[in-house]
């Protein structure tokens, strides 16, 4: 029996869909832990290629037990359209549970979102998806919760808590129309024929099969970067995609997580605004955008590209408490002459080891870099870590010595069987 949480350690986006969807072959449970759906998983099994926005990506494996826990802000027309989707493709999702304490996302949310984002002189580049605004309300006890759509009372007394309130921030502020009560309550009650039935005490389910000796994979969305307290504030999410966010956000001690994975991709992308020591504005970034299809998959917008930074792959490891890591991606630097890694930073002539809080000073900082020689050869058929060039072995032993960790995982392309194993996780 493991619990085991798996979470991103750069930006987001690097990989964890895939990396998820291989582990969960082996696990009984998967938890979506926090955020909504301004993620995105892309997983391709076969030739068919899955987008997951909300479901735990574990869904595409027969059998699991999935669960959108507490900490995870719902949209529930995105939630209907995934399962409808999910369904038409012919994947069973009668195992999907979700939280009746999991805050709903709501109309003024995502209209809040857009006109907040517009009115800012700083941009944070969100997904527009409403998320910052849902979880506002959750701080300031206004949220609306799955659990409330059980009864038609429920949900009108809680929005007649809220609408007034929205409203006239959306008229007074922003001179914008309201929203009628009844408009939201009739659609609303409409996703709640779907969604009562799959609601769930996914805490006390995720304890259950922790005493029945169960593998349990708790999936995080976005990355330790985007973190609310540890990310590049404000540039960052609104909740905490790093492992102590997986305890408080699936209802689980955290003395009960045996493995914190963290999935590292093999360069770095960010979405969005905000310093980026290692992004490559040249070729060689076009390069790494292209092989690796770096756009979004919930904007489409193309990210930003650059090396891989050991800086901020310690600080992960000390952020997330790591006990292992898998490297996504490899197979995207293939073509390159050499591939380098950030080492430090240079700061005003001052070299930093540790990645700084202030983000003024991450804004100055140089990166210091490490070259490694590429490996130049095609790695997507390789199974057997042997069987890697020494070059691609080199920077990985490097990425195990910088992180104290080990690797477990290697992708060396999107489709399941593209996969090295090298360490056991359940
Ligand atoms: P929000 O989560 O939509 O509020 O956006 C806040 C910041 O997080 C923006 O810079 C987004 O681009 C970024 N972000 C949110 N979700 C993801 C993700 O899944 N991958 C990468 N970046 C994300």
């Amino acid at each position: 029996m493991t619990i085991a949480a798996l979470v991103g350690t750069q930006w987001g986006d690097e990989g964890k869909g895939k990396i998820t969807d291989v582990l969960a072959s082996r696990a009984d449970l998967v938890v979506r832990y926090q955020g909504g759906n301004n993620a995105g998983h892309t997983v391709v099994i076969g030739d068919q290629q899955y987008k997951l926005h909300l479901v735990p990506s574990g869904i595409l494996s027969k059998g699991k037990i999935c669960l959108i826990g507490n900490g995870v802000v719902v949209d529930p027309q995105v939630l209907a359209r995934e399962i409808n989707y999910l369904r038409d493709l012919g994947v069973d999702t009668s195992n999907l549970g979700v939280s009746a304490q999991a805050h709903l996302i709501m109309p003024y949310h995502k209209a809040l979102d857009g006109l907040e984002e517009e009115s800012r002189s700083l941009k944070i580049g969100t997904t527009g998806r409403g998320i910052g605004p849902a979880y506002v309300d959750k701080y300031k006890r206004l949220g609306i919760r799955l659990g409330d759509l059980s009864s038609k009372e429920h949900f009108e007394r809680a929005l007649d808590q809220v609408l007034p309130y929205k409203n006239r921030i959306l008229e007074k502020i922003y001179g914008q129309k309201v929203f009628k009560k009844e408009e939201i309550m009739a659609e609303y009650l409409d996703y709640a024929e779907l969604i009562v039935p799959l609601l769930t005490d996914t805490s006390l389910v995720i304890d259950e099969n922790r005493l029945k000796g169960k593998n349990i994979l708790l999936e995080g969305a976005q990355g330790t970067l985007l973190d609310i307290d540890h990310g590049t504030y404000p540039y960052v999410t609104s909740s905490h995609p790093t492992a102590g966010g997986a305890a408080a956000g699936a209802g689980l001690g955290p003395t009960r997580i045996d493995e914190v994975i963290g999935i590292v991709k093999a360069y770095t992308t960010r979405v969005g605004e905000g310093p980026f020591p290692t992004e490559l504005k040249d070729a060689a970034g076009d390069l790494i955008r292209e092989r690796g299809r770096e756009y979004g998959t919930t904007t489409g917008r193309p990210r930003r590209c650059g090396w891989l930074d050991a800086v901020i792959l310690r600080y992960s490891a000390r952020i997330n408490g790591l006990t292992s890591f898998a490297l996504t991606l490899l197979d995207v630097l293939d073509s390159m002459e050499s591939v380098k890694v950030c080492t430090a930073y240079d700061y005003r002539g001052q070299r930093l080891e540790h990645f700084p809080t202030d983000l003024d000073v991450l804004k100055e900082c140089r990166p210091i870099y490490r070259e490694f020689p590429g490996w130049k050869k095609g790695l997507s058929s390789i199974r057997e870590y042997q069987q890697l060039p020494g070059e691609a072995r080199a920077y990985l032993e490097f990425l195990e010595e910088e992180m104290g960790c080990p690797v477990k995982i290697v992708s060396v392309g999107p489709r399941r069987d593209q996969t090295i194993i090298l360490g056991s996780v359940f």
